[in-house]
């Protein structure tokens, strides 16, 4: 229990004793790379036990408490319990694991506090460099714009709000969806993420004016079927505004084909939107980045640094081809907002311009340290061998009559399921045992109404022992319940 110092008449928050917050501020840091540098020791996930969990029912903390006290509690009650994405065997979802240049940098950007909202100051330097590198990276020309965002989400969210201002007009921002003559309808295919769908509820235009396309053998969107939809919406007075390609579906990292779309596109005179949230960066990988063609010719891209880049969370990023059309989405002039060519308040256009938020953290920083202290080559080293350990499992499940093939490994998802006359519930089973064991933890999902075991590879720690581990517990627990199942 902390004991309730003498009250502080000052108002600062800063220490009387530098010295011992300086010491106490190098113990955290050490915990925090000793946890780093030990993952491996530890359990990949594991559960929080009801004591601990109360912990975090207290009430609001009135008085002030040691640091050292807070850091204790944090060490105790908070960090064995974190998802676990750090750890060399997490699997599930899609989850990057983060890298210490990025923690140290994240520490760097908490202490410069700065806003990067806007006005004039080096920090938004920074981050102008990364949208540069990423420009060039995706080959958009120098008309283009970029904001880092939470996630892919939003940046999925924006693509999709300046694909509705260009086709209806800026006066969309005043007169809202309904004030226009124009009933527009955006195209995806039934593997792209669900935040594609919410973008169009949250956008005003509603869930059912995304229309969601069958995918081919290769769970990629199927073109001809895209272009008879477009074709029937016409036909009943539709306008046809937007096609969301994507480059790393979220089940099985499947990458439409871009390029086709980018035709499509075209030819109809809609915007088209790349959904590159993890796949995008496989741009960095050589062997990798033609399967990427196409990309180039997006109106839009959002993608993340958090997954596949390892930028410790959270660094969405949206690019925007035409930078104009990407300020009239947003910028909302205010006196109090007022630009200057001197002065603090140069530098105009500001992010704020680009987006909803206005207080924007310093998400550049720790991705600027993660990209120039490894270098995209090292990154996309990293990338492309989270698919050769896709494969390498894809090869263990297939010389296992156990186990078989859920969907075709195309990048670093590797779906599969343990074989059995009850392989729904199993399977379901095998993955929340396999994350309870604390060996590995993959994420389930459903491919064509089978429930797979569902394995992406996005950390650069993991490696083939961690997939072997994997595999050997998937047998054994899989063993052990089908035998109890039949006693
Ligand atoms: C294809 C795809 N799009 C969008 C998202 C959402 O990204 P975020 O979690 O960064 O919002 C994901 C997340 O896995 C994804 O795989």
């Amino acid at each position: 229990m902390a004991k309730t110092p003498p009250a502080d008449p000052r108002a600062s928050l800063d220490p009387e004793d530098w010295e011992t917050l300086r010491a106490q501020g190098h113990r955290m840091l050490d915990d925090i790379l000793d946890y780093i540098e030990g993952i491996r020791e530890r359990p990949v996930w594991q559960p929080i036990p009801d004591e601990v969990r109360e912990r975090f029912r207290s009430e609001v903390p009135r008085a002030p408490a040691e640091l050292t006290d807070v850091h204790h509690e944090f060490m105790r009650n908070v960090l064995p319990y974190a998802t676990g994405n750090v750890h060399p065997g997490f699997m599930g979802w899609v989850h990057g694991g983060g890298n210490p240049a990025g923690v140290l940098a994240e520490m760097l950007a908490a202490g410069l506090n700065a806003n990067l909202g806007g006005r004039d100051h080096a920090p938004i330097e920074v981050e102008r460099q990364v949208v540069e590198w990423m420009r060039t990276l995706f080959g958009f020309p120098d008309t283009a714009t970029g904001l880092f965002v939470t996630g892919t989400s939003m940046a999925n969210l924006i693509a999709v709000l300046v694909a509705r201002t260009s086709a209806l007009g800026a006066g969309v921002r005043r007169k809202g969806v309904r004030a226009g003559a124009k009933r527009l309808t955006a195209y995806t295919s039934a593997a792209a993420h669900g935040c594609i769908a919410q973008a169009m509820d949250l956008s005003g235009l509603g869930i059912e004016a995304l229309r969601v396309i069958p995918t081919d053998d290769h769970h990629r969107i199927d073109l001809d079927a895209l272009k008879a939809t477009i074709a029937a919406d016409r036909a009943e007075g539709a306008t046809p505004f937007l096609v969301v390609g994507t480059a790393g579906t979220v089940d099985i990292g499947a990458i439409d084909d871009l390029a086709a779309l980018a035709e499509v596109a075209k030819h109809e005179k809609i915007w088209f939107h790349v959904d590159g949230a993890f796949g995008a960066l496989a741009i960095l990988a050589p062997e990798l980045a033609p399967r990427l063609a196409g990309i180039e010719r997006a109106d839009s891209l959002a993608f993340d640094f958090h997954k596949w880049g390892q930028v410790p969370y959270d660094a969405g990023f949206v690019l925007v081809r035409d930078g104009r059309m990407h300020r009239s989405a947003f910028a909302s002039p205010a006196a109090y907002l007022r630009r200057e060519t001197r002065g603090l308040a140069a530098g105009s256009p500001w992010p704020c311009d680009f987006g909803p938020d206005l207080s924007r953290g310093f998400r550049a920083l720790k991705t600027w340290f993660t990209l120039k202290v490894h270098g995209t080559e090292r990154i996309g080293r990293a990338i492309a061998h989270s698919c050769e350990l896709a494969r390498y499992l894809k090869s263990r499940i297939e010389a296992t009559p156990e186990l078989e093939l859920l969907a075709p490994v195309q990048l670093n998802i590797v779906c599969f399921g343990y074989r059995s006359p009850d392989a729904n519930r199993l399977n379901a089973e095998i993955v929340i045992a396999l994350q309870e064991s604390g060996i590995a933890a993959p994420s389930a999902t459903t491919i064509d109404g089978r429930v797979a075991i569902r394995a992406a590879i996005v950390n650069h720690r993991t490696e083939k022992q961690d997939i072997d581990a994997l595999v050997a517990a998937t047998l054994a627990i899989g063993a052990a319940r089908q035998e109890s199942a039949a006693a």
